[in-house]
Parts: C-alpha cells; structure tokens; sequence
C-alpha cells in the first residue's frame, strides 16, 4: 500500500447506475483526464489524479491477470470490456464494467486510451469475484480461456453415449435391431445438427463482436454449463 494512503476499508461505494466514469491517458497509463463523476466515485480531485499512474486507483485484489489481459488487447489496437474493482481514496472500493478504447491518430499509431465505466449488475460483480479469486490462488488463466465444447458438439456427444448404451444392453442378435437403432440414431444427429444451425450462427456473431474468452467466462454462466461436462 502508498504510504499516507488510508487502509482497505471493505466497504462497497454504492455508486448511481446513471453515471459514466470516464478517463483518459497518455500510452504509459498516465492519467490525462478523468470527468468529475470519476473523480467523485474515486474520492480524488482531477489535479491529484492528472498526469499519475491509472494503477493510483488499483485494487490490492484485482489479479494481475486482468490488468494482462486489457494490456493485451489495447496495446494491440483492440477494444477491451471487462470487470474492474477500484480502490477509492479513503479505502472504499467500487466495482465498474470498463470499456476501454485505444485512440489512433491520423498516422494509425495509438495515440491515447479511452476508459468509459458504467455500473455492472451484482451477478456479474460476483461472478467476477469468484473467478477473480480463482486467479489470485494460482487457477491459471488458461483454465478459463480454454476453447469450450461448442452447444452442437455437446449434444452430439450425448446422442453417441446414449447410441452406445442402447447398443449394450439391447440384444445384438438381431442385424435388423442393430441397423434399425443405427439409423434411427444417425437421423437425430443430423436432425440435431441442423436444428442447432440458428445457434451457432449467432454464436459466431457473438465471438466477433467480442472475442475474449476471459472476460467471457465473467459475464456469462459459461461456468455453469463446464461444470455441468
Ligand atoms: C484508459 C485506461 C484506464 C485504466 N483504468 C484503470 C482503472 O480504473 N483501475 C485500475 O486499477 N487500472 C486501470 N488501468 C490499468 C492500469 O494502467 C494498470 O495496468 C493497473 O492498475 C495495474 O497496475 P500495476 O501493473 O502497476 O499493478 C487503466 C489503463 C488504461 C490504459
């Protein structure tokens, strides 16, 4: 902790889900603007946060991971939205979905980064936490930016054990039982197949307008669904 800084209080700054938290700076990270509704959520004056490290308001319990990932990303010309939890200047903390943006200049170089914040809801604020937790015990970030096993993928796993099943404890005597089974199977598959197109299209609009498994796995139950495999 900064010296002459107050301790972590805990406590939740309670923040109006109207306002945007804005910010800019230079390509270092150095603060070059904040709007007041920042300034007053963080607890300090512009012209104490003006030309200061963006990390003054840095969490001791944010993972470094996070802060890898939005680097990442905006270093390489790329838009970043995730979870953040801030530190105010008394020790209170306030939990804020960012979307930051690199600005380019007319040569195409970056010339700035943009941060517009907004309230997130407390499901997400929790899912946050969780994995957040996950990251600062060691769970590697691979663990949550491993590709999943696509809807389409799962169901026809299931169809081929539940095909696999039948073929056991059915009677293979009989070659027609056998083939008859076999078709049938082969047609919910195709069936499935082709009912499950719509989803995946849209899920692969979904990945292109935001394709960051890490951030992902914090704003949808993906979760739920890996623990349910
Ligand atoms: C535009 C912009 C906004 C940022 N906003 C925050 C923020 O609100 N809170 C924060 O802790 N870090 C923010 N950062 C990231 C910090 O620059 C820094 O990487 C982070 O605080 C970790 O600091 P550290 O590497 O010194 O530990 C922002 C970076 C940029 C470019």
């Amino acid at each position: 902790m900064t010296k002459g800084r107050a301790d972590y209080t805990g406590k939740e700054n309670d923040y109006p889900s109207s306002y945007n938290l804005l910010s800019t700076t230079n390509v270092k990270g150095q603060i070059k603007y904040a709007n007041s509704q920042f300034c007053e959520v963080a607890g300090f004056s512009l012209s104490e946060l003006e030309g200061k490290p963006h990390n003054i308001v840095r969490h001791p319990t944010m993972p470094k991971a996070a802060f890898k990932n939005l680097w990442d990303y905006i270093e390489a010309g790329k838009p970043w939205m995730g979870m953040v939890k801030n530190r105010c200047k008394n020790g209170d903390h306030y939990w804020v979905n960012a979307f930051v943006t690199p600005i380019k200049g007319a040569s195409g170089k970056i010339v700035e980064y943009q941060s517009v914040r907004t309230k997130p809801s407390r499901e997400v604020v929790n899912r946050a936490e969780s994995i957040y937790a996950d990251l600062n015990n060691g769970v590697s970030p691979s663990k949550f930016t491993r590709a999943s096993w696509s809807l389409s993928a799962q169901m026809m796993a299931i169809i081929i054990v539940f095909y696999a099943l039948t073929m056991l404890s059915s009677s293979l005597s009989s070659p027609w039982n056998y083939l008859a089974e076999t078709l049938l199977t082969l047609a919910v598959l195709f069936i499935t197949y082709s009912r499950l197109a719509p989803v995946r299209s849209l899920s692969e609009k979904a990945k292109k307008v935001y394709d960051n498994p890490l951030m992902q796995k914090v704003y949808l139950k993906i979760r739920l669904m890996m623990s349910l495999l």
